[in-house]
């Protein structure tokens, strides 16, 4: 294993070399600096685990070395060591998350266990972090169900961006493709999981309250601002902000927005000083922002600014059979919330589903998933209590599709293609509508005969009667 890196900072080279000589001695790896700078340098080229920092030194004080380092590295173990301890030194030192105080001259045994402490607690807090991070990151990205490639390719490139110091995301998508989830699982993908996650809808507020939410007040910067208030970009400090419906932000604010993104520092509204930012925005729209922003309502420069990094979230009608996989993941959310033993779909439901667009995607997929489970009383789901809008798009596909009975193209030529072995037509079938469309025929040349109509389909007059319901049914809802 190699040894644990000491960096010890002080202007007097004879104390150096005792510190030194002791570490070592311990088994540490000590390096070295007589100065504030070379301090820094060092700090940031070789990442001791811990530092030894004097106070005073002719280039500055180590309280502000201290800050600089925790900055940088929270984790890091800063002792200070000093001659004449001032009270408020201590104060700021403890503040600026000093792990210790010894002072000058050095008693070496009492050095060597508050150095074992200090890099045994910062151990483990480093080993917190790290399961904290990573069970943040599997927990939220591995509740977005989807293995569609859109899907699998849109959550690549978002676990991608939550692992990166990217300061702005645009999230695009249709209402209800998940664009709150994706933001969240981003921020507590990231290593901003441990500060605040803080959401707003631009279009819920008026801009000249929202302003304020935003970015806060100064006293008296308006008539009704009695007090200081922090706004939501001080409050999620830290961490991520998410501005829902960013298409609904008004330009003038568009402009601040863009001004914060690009400097890194905001102002309360009333405030004469920037304040330092450190947060991540990430945007959602359910517009296309740049055919906005070319229409004239959306600032250009602020599309280009958050476009950088833009993921796209697919409607739920490209995600293939994730539909399924998210029917299936709702049956179990709610048999668990309803108290209900639904144990799947029916085949003729499997097939609404493939089919149906889904305007509302994921949300109304759920959405009707919960009402036909209060409502359904069998023990998987079937057609009979879907909404309308499911069962009456599912007709008008198969009547647009299928033109009944003989005058249809379709059936004809795939007669011909029957005595030829089956061939698939090139844009592919729907063998169900296919089947049906036989099932008319047959019925059609019979002259309503079942028995014959089920022997020119080579099946029993049971399998034939199943198929005649089928076709009743789709006609009935009607
Ligand atoms: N891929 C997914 N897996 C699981 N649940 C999802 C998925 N996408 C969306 N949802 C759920 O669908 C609903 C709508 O998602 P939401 O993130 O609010 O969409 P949007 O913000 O785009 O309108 C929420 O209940 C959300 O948990
Ligand atoms: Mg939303």
């Amino acid at each position: 294993m190699p040894k644990e890196k000491i960096l010890i900072v002080d202007d007097e080279p004879n104390i150096r070399l005792t510190l030194v000589e002791a570490l070592q001695g311990w088994g540490y790896d000590p390096i070295e600096a007589g100065t504030i700078a070379a301090g820094r340098e060092l700090f940031d080229a070789e990442q001791p685990l811990a530092v030894l920092q004097d106070i005073n030194l002719p280039d500055g004080s180590g309280i502000d070395a201290l800050r600089e380092y925790k900055n940088r590295q929270p984790q890091a173990v800063v002792i200070m060591i000093t001659g004449n301890v001032q009270l408020e030194d201590t104060i700021a030192a403890l503040r600026g998350g000093a792990y210790d105080f010894i002072s000058k001259p050095v008693r070496l045994n009492e050095l060597q266990v508050t150095i074992r402490n200090g890099l045994e607690a910062s151990k483990l807090r480093r080993e917190v972090v790290t399961l904290r991070r990573e069970r943040a990151q599997e927990f939220n990205f591995s509740q977005i169900i989807g293995q569609s490639t859109a899907m699998s390719e849109m959550l690549r490139l978002a676990k991608k961006v939550a692992a990166s110091e990217a300061s702005s995301v645009l999230l695009q998508g249709a209402s209800g493709t998940g664009k709150d989830l994706v933001a969240k699982a981003i921020h507590y993908g990231s290593s901003r999981t441990d500060h605040p996650f803080i959401a707003i809808n631009c279009a819920a507020i008026p801009g000249t309250l929202l302003e304020s939410e935003l970015f806060g007040h100064e006293r008296g910067a308006f008539t009704d601002a009695k007090a200081r208030k922090e706004g939501l970009f001080e409050q999620a400090q830290g961490g991520t902000l998410f501005l829902d419906e960013i298409g609904e932000l008004e330009l003038g604010l568009q402009a601040k927005l863009l001004r914060v993104l690009e400097e890194g520092k905001f102002r309360r509204v009333g405030g004469l000083k920037d304040l330092p930012l450190n947060v991540r925005v990430i945007a959602a729209s359910n517009r296309d922002l740049k055919s906005e922003s070319e229409a004239g309502r959306f600032r250009l420069d602020l599309y280009y600014r958050l476009s950088v990094i833009q993921i796209d979230l697919p409607p739920l009608s490209q995600r293939g059979d994730d539909v399924l996989l998210l029917a299936n993941y709702y049956i179990a959310h709610f048999n668990e919330r309803l108290r209900k033993r639904i144990r799947g779909l029916q085949p003729e439901v499997t097939e609404i589903f493939r089919r149906y667009q889904w305007p509302g995607n994921v949300r109304e997929l759920r959405n009707v998933i919960e009402r036909v489970m209060i409502l359904e009383d069998s023990d998987s789901i079937t057609s009979s209590w879907l909404p309308r809008d499911l069962v009456k798009d599912e007709q008008a596909k198969t009547k647009e599709d299928f033109v009944y009975p003989t005058t249809a193209a379709v059936p004809v030529a795939l007669a011909v293609q029957v005595q030829h072995g089956f061939v698939l037509p090139e844009g592919g079938i729907e063998l169900e509508e296919v089947e049906l469309s036989f099932v008319r025929q047959a019925m059609e040349r019979s002259g309503g005969n079942q028995t014959r109509a089920a022997e020119l389909l080579g099946i029993s007059r049971d399998q034939l009667r199943y198929r005649l319901k089928k076709i009743e049914d789709l006609h009935s809802t009607d």
